[in-house]
């Protein structure tokens, strides 16, 4: 009998396109399959619980991708499995994009430890990932948020040393080597882009505040973007811009992922 092929179970609860394709694509080629589960058609969306889901999926590896209560419910899948569980994106975090944007500024710049990253937007579940990778690789952080939009408090407070928040994106560009923007209302907050469009009003990425930055500075977004609100469309589709290696390294990133949780 052959060995089985190793199996990821990938259950999301929202839309994804780069997330469900790098998965997929990276288990095939790692010659192992990944199952897609989605919340409106699973019976988690119908409420069974967590727990009892999380002891039946028989794979070898979980990738989860939840929105309300996200963090919480993730660790307690976590709790209850017996095979290792990545956040493939919370309300809180989503690591597995801080991997592919580390890998796509060593491509093109070399190492990251030292450099300086302007974050301009939302305090949201990827600005908290940057804070995170801020201490992981070594590099200096430069938040612009406006009132009220500000990354957790904990978490900023916890990594101060290696992050600054400001309210204003010219501020928090000088000299940044790399310069990260996000949708202004992500998934599930979809009832208040008019409002947030209002709020964020000036932080937007454009020729203008890409000038501010280093000479050689990159310009990274996780996808998908909004041309013309977050982003200008001629910083999104200029011809240096990195966000298409960016969204590939998704695929790469996590096949390495993969194979180091996967590898005894
Ligand atoms: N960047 C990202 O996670 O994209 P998807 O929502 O399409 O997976
Ligand atoms: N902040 C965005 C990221 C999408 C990949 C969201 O959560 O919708």
């Amino acid at each position: 009998m052959p060995k089985p092929r190793k199996t990821l179970g990938l259950i999301f609860e929202k839309s994804s396109t780069r997330t469900r394709l790098a998965f997929e694509v990276a288990m095939n080629q790692l010659d192992g399959s990944a199952v897609f589960l989605a919340n409106a058609d699973s019976q988690l969306g119908r409420g069974e619980p967590i727990e009892d889901s999380a002891r039946v999926l028989p794979a070898w590896l979980i990738a989860w991708q939840y929105g309300l209560l996200s963090m919480r419910s993730c660790m307690r899948f976590a709790d209850y499995s017996s095979v290792p569980v990545i956040n493939a994106l919370t309300d809180d975090f989503h690591p597995c994009q801080l991997l592919a944007d580390v890998q796509t500024f060593v491509e093109h710049r070399g190492s990251i430890s030292g450099k300086t990253v302007a974050w301009i937007g939302d305090g949201n579940n990827m600005c908290h990932s940057y804070i995170n990778a801020a201490d992981k690789f070594d590099f200096q952080l430069k938040i612009a948020a406006p009132e009220g939009f500000e990354p957790n408090a904990d978490l900023l407070n916890t990594h101060k040393s290696r992050v600054q928040l400001s309210r204003d994106p010219k501020t928090a560009v000088q000299g940044a080597d790399l310069v990260v923007t996000d949708v202004w209302a992500s998934m599930g907050q979809e009832e208040e882009q008019n409002q947030r469009i209002a709020s964020f009003a000036g932080y937007r990425v454009d020729e203008e505040l890409m000038a501010l930055a280093q000479s050689d500075a990159l310009f990274m977004h996780c996808l998908p973007a909004h041309r013309g609100e977050e982003v200008s469309a001629s910083i999104l589709d200029a011809a240096d811009s990195v966000v298409w290696d960016e969204a590939e390294n998704r695929m790469h990133s996590q096949k390495a992922l993969i194979e180091f949780l996967l590898t005894p």
